[in-house]
């Protein structure tokens, strides 16, 4: 069966997708934040993972308002990367898994997670922008299967919808017939709210709380409803979803896990900013 080797959560702002475009990781600014990756690609190196299966949000490129899954999974060969109106750089596609895609329908969709299947998907920064953060060499090393978790239009899942969704994903990798390595991905949050009246918002205390649940406590987050963590991480904090996706994908069998590697900066951007990798272990 294949192995479920641990998850990285990160924040993906496509700020950071033109920095990267420029060489600006030791530029004062944006230091403090690259800092945060060194370590947790060198466990990826020792790991060596095949497939990355992420958790992200799209944000009005694949989906717009007009037509928006709560939860969509891609099953393509290969996913294209279009900008959806930062100014930055496009990327490569991304090849698929197109093998671990159908076991994950299979196996959602007989555990009640009726997702929508995309044979064709374009990627936004929340997909491009991590990967390239944890593999910055040209060609990314891992193939990819995208899950989208609709944060950006009324109503949200729950976090507790979330959490769950998230078990049944690790549980589906972990029966999934293959020899290979497989790392989850969560991207998106901390804190930050972009727009109206609390534009700038951002909660130390809540995101350094919530980054330690992760570890040994990972249904903490899933006691707030979606309007509480409006409410605590801002309008776009709730991305922090894809963070509890994550974990839960990591909370199958003896479920527990230990720290890599984390960080945490403000602000890039708008955005308190995190990073987190976990190992699974047996
Ligand atoms: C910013 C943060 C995001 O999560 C995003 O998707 C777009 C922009 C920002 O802080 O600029
Ligand atoms: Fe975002």
């Amino acid at each position: 069966m294949a192995q479920l080797i641990g998850g990285v959560a990160t924040s993906h702002i496509p700020s950071i997708g033109n920095a990267i475009a420029k060489g600006l990781q030791q530029d004062p600014y944006w230091k403090p934040f690259f800092d945060g990756f060194p370590p947790i690609r060198q466990w990826l190196g020792e790991q060596k993972p095949d497939v990355a299966v992420v958790f992200y949000n799209d944000h009005g490129l694949n989906f717009f308002l007009d037509k928006m899954p709560t939860f969509a999974i891609g099953a393509a060969p290969e996913y294209r990367n279009a900008d959806e109106g930062w100014g930055i750089p496009t990327l490569p596609p991304h090849v698929g898994e197109p093998d671990l895609s159908w076991h994950l329908i299979n196996h959602l969709v007989e555990h009640e997670f009726d997702l929508v299947t995309c044979q064709e998907m374009l990627v936004d920064h929340a997909f491009t922008v991590p990967l390239k953060l944890l593999w910055p060499q040209e060609h990314c090393p891992v193939t990819t299967v995208p899950i989208c978790i609709n944060t950006v239009q009324f109503p949200l899942p729950s976090a507790k919808r979330v959490y769950a969704l998230g078990k049944a994903v690790g549980a589906a990798i972990q029966s999934w017939d293959s020899d290979k390595r497989v790392v989850v991905v969560g991207t998106g949050g901390l804190s930050h709210q972009l727009d109206g009246e609390r534009a700038g918002f951002i909660n130390k205390a809540f995101d350094l709380q919530f980054m330690d649940s992760l570890q040994n406590n990972p249904e903490w987050a899933t006691q707030f409803s979606i309007h509480e963590l409006v409410e605590k991480t801002g309008t776009q904090g709730v991305e922090l979803l894809m963070w509890l996706a994550m974990r839960g994908a990591l909370s199958t069998g003896g479920g527990t896990v230990r720290k890599v590697h984390g960080n945490y900066h403000i602000p890039i951007s708008n955005t308190a900013t995190g990073v987190l990798a976990l190992a699974s272990e047996a």
